[in-house]
């Protein structure tokens, strides 16, 4: 049995603000749980992905832009993951897609990047959320979405 809590790795795939926004919520909600956090607003593929271990922990929360593209702070790192599809077994995650569900492509980047995860051999924690930018309440949807999320940790 654990007797700490994990350290989580949240990642944020945003552009224009709106994620990066609701991780730090997410971030803050973590911690006074009492969890440890380390926001990546501009995740690094060998600082990540190389260090991943039996303690890894990923919060993805993933904005898509253009055509369904990852939004400019995870390009790179998508990129990377892509061309270089690492085993990835001991990884223990959860994505949070966000996107407009007037695009025809609504959550495509975090819906690739959840698929992708599974493929490469990452465990899903629990069942992806998707923001409806147009829609939903971003801040209390992710909210109760966390307090399950923490239950998998
Ligand atoms: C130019 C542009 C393209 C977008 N393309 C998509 C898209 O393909 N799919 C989608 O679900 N949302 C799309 N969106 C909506 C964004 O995901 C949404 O505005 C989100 O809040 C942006 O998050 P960010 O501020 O963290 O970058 C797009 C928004 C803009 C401005």
């Amino acid at each position: 049995m654990q007797t700490t809590l994990p350290t989580i790795d949240i990642l944020v795939a945003t552009t224009s603000g709106n994620t990066e926004y609701l991780a730090d919520q997410l971030s803050d909600q973590l911690q006074q749980q009492g969890f440890t956090t380390r926001l990546h607003y501009e995740p690094i593929y060998a600082d990540l992905v190389e260090a991943i271990d039996e303690q890894s922990y990923w919060l993805a929360c993933i904005a898509s832009h253009g055509a369904g593209e990852y939004a400019d702070s995870m390009l790179d790192f998508a990129t990377d993951l892509h061309a270089k599809n690492p085993p990835l077994d001991p990884l223990r995650y959860a994505v949070i897609a966000v996107g407009d569900s007037c695009y025809d492509t609504y959550c495509s980047a975090g819906r690739d990047f959840d698929h992708k995860l599974t493929k490469l051999g990452a465990k899903r924690l629990i069942e992806r959320l998707e923001i409806d930018m147009s829609v939903d309440d971003p801040e209390k949807k992710a909210s109760t979405w966390l307090t399950i999320f923490t239950r998998q940790l």
